[in-house]
């Protein structure tokens, strides 16, 4: 039989069967267990769990038959060996942070992380005598030049938060593959669909399934995906922590999954609709959108991603004072202001973003839109109205 397409894939993913009383109920979507106790069958089986020896699930936080599905399809999807969810993106980075290094380990994070992910590294694992140095948001090769003896461990975010560069992950992998480093990918952005960070090298991928993968900001869930050369250090780890994710959150993330693939479709060409309309605007320097052919890596998109999403920045020419600034987005209708992004409602958020390496966008405001579901001609005509309340710059909204 040929690959299948996308869709049938989707549709299919985290198939299971149950079996009560020895009748098995098959149903199109899993069961949703809410349990701590799983109940053994036997003392043998109980005798056998307390030797870490039963085939079975013996405990809530090992993971139920709804998690396990998820789980699995995550691993089918991302090309990998073993997936374990958590209960919330971040906390899927911070396990693989730990799960992966040591105290005197070096790691090289990239510049344009997650905020939070940046803080973990400089406040928590600092504590645990883990030292953490920024690489440029848009390294390639010269990530050489960064590479300790003490180096274990690259945390990779392509494109980047907030300023959307892209690295060089191809040559990136392979500098680390050469020094026996593990590298580790934040692939929220792009999906399993429109990057497989697997083929170019990666070893082990987080998702923030709370975006794209959920897709209705009424949840909070992350995944890790590892190789299988990883699974047995990342298994242990688990093991230590006994993290869980809730069954509800992936029931909810499985029925995402299914829709995936034609929400992204959508969230795409709103997105480069809205991104190549602002990229027109006379007050507009920059839209920091990969797929734009004026963004400074697009090749490198083109060359490794198959789709772009809905989040994409922007920087005015000048810098507005605040009161411009609160004028412009307090008159947006159908934009939210809120944090995360992902779902099926259009936000904005605005911010200057901390860089160690030197950046183009340092002391910049930067604007953050999440193109959600809604028709692209309706968000236009939303900047557009709101740009007329930048102070002074009536005439050039209009453009
Ligand atoms: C790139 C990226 N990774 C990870 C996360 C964390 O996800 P969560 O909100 O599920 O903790 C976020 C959240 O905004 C993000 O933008």
């Amino acid at each position: 039989m040929p690959n299948k397409g996308i869709h049938t894939t989707l549709v299919n993913s985290g198939s299971h069967t149950l079996d009560q009383n020895g009748v098995t109920v098959k149903t199109i979507n899993p069961p949703v267990h809410h349990a701590s106790t799983v109940l053994f069958e036997s003392y043998t089986d109980l005798q056998a769990a307390a030797r870490g020896e039963y085939r079975g699930v013996s405990y809530g936080t090992a993971g139920l038959p709804v998690q396990r599905a998820f789980e699995g399809a995550m691993t089918a999807l991302e090309g990998g060996a073993y997936t374990k969810a958590f209960q919330s993106g971040i906390n899927a980075i911070t396990t693989a942070l730990m799960a992966f290094t040591r105290s005197g380990d070096h790691i090289l994070v990239v510049d344009n992380v997650y905020g939070p992910t940046r803080r973990f590294c400089d406040q928590t694992l600092a504590k645990f005598g883990v030292r953490t140095e920024y690489l440029p948001s848009a390294v390639s090769a010269d990530v050489q030049d960064y590479i300790k003896p003490e180096t274990r461990l690259i945390f990779l975010e392509s494109p980047g938060s907030n300023t959307f560069e892209i690295q060089d992950i191809p040559a990136i992998t392979a500098l680390a593959r050469e020094n026996d480093i593990i590298t580790i990918m934040d692939n929220t952005w792009a999906t399993p669909l429109y990057l497989k960070p697997f083929d170019l090298g990666v070893d082990v991928i987080i998702q923030s399934v709370t975006k794209y993968i959920s897709g209705h900001s009424d949840v909070l869930l992350g995944t890790v995906t590892v190789q299988a050369d990883r699974v047995d250090t990342f298994k242990r780890f688990c093991w230590t922590m006994e993290l869980y994710a809730s069954p509800d959150d992936c029931y909810l993330a499985l029925r995402g999954l299914k829709t995936l693939a034609l929400r992204l479709r959508h969230h795409e060409a709103a997105a480069r609709e809205v991104a190549a309309w602002l990229a027109g605007l006379d007050i507009v320097e920059a839209v920091l959108h990969p797929a734009l052919p004026g963004h400074p890596q697009h090749q490198l998109w083109k060359r490794d991603f198959t789709g772009s999403t809905g989040l994409f920045g922007f920087v005015f020419k000048q810098e507005y004072p605040d009161q411009a600034v609160a004028a412009f987005i307090d008159a947006l209708e159908l934009f939210g202001l809120g944090f995360s992004w992902g779902g099926y409602k259009s936000l904005m958020t605005v911010g200057q973003y901390r860089r160690t390496a030197a950046s183009k966008y340092k002391a910049r405001t930067v604007f953050r839109v999440n193109i959600g579901m809604e028709d692209a001609r309706d968000l236009i005509a939303d900047l557009k109205n709101g740009l007329k309340h930048l102070n002074g710059h009536r005439e050039t909204a209009d453009a």
